[in-house]
């Protein structure tokens, strides 16, 4: 891709690297819930789309896929706190074991909003899988049942994650190293 100035962002993780761990993943969430009956799994819009998508597609199991927004409020690199739902699940959950689908966990603010929510709606269980979890960002303790990668508390982008909106569609996770300048080539 060209759209950026690849010399501006660092690469963290490439292609190969995030589904080697995807496969892993798959195959961890597979043998923890065979068996177990219904599972969901809610993909937290918008940033989890390519790691849900790449991610169900290693799990062994017939598994049911829904998805919610949330946002925080303001155009920020660093959370506000303050979370609102843009977007609700399609099904109800209860009696269904839940798996969160979260691209990143940094504070941890958004995910505890999220489970305290769906833990209103009764399901059997809910888990969460991050594919990145920033430990030194921890505001508020949160379990995380499957985490891709842990990582130091720099700003990400890419795979899902966006700088002011745009990037997701990066291929790969890398670090923005200088934010001016990104996009050199669009007009
Ligand atoms: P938390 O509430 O601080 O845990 O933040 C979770 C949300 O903040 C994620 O779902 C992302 O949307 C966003 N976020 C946190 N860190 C980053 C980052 O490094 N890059 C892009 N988005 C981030």
């Amino acid at each position: 891709m060209a759209f950026y100035d690849a010399s501006k962002i660092e690469t963290l993780y490439d292609q190969a690297t995030l589904d080697a761990r995807n496969r892993e993943l798959g195959a961890q969430i597979t043998a923890d819930y065979k068996g177990k009956g219904d599972l969901v799994l809610v993909g937290v819009l918008r940033g989890s789309f390519p790691f849900i998508a790449d991610l169900c597609r290693y799990i062994d199991l017939p598994v049911e896929v829904d998805f919610l927004g949330l946002s925080s409020y303001g155009d920020r690199t660093e959370t506000s706190g303050i979370v609102r739902m843009t977007q609700d699940l399609s099904e109800p959950i209860k009696g269904k074991h839940v798996l969160v689908v979260e691209d990143i966990v940094d504070t941890g603010l958004t995910m505890k909003y999220l489970l305290a929510n769906l833990h209103t709606r009764e399901p059997a269980s809910v888990r969460v899988a991050t594919l990145l979890h920033k430990p030194d960002g921890m505001r508020v303790h949160v379990d995380l049942d499957y985490v891709g990668f842990t990582i130091p508390d720099r700003f990400v982008v890419g795979y899902g994650l966006d700088f002011s909106r745009k990037l997701r569609n990066l291929p790969f996770i890398g670090v923005v190293t200088n934010s001016d300048l990104i996009y050199p080539n669009t007009p």
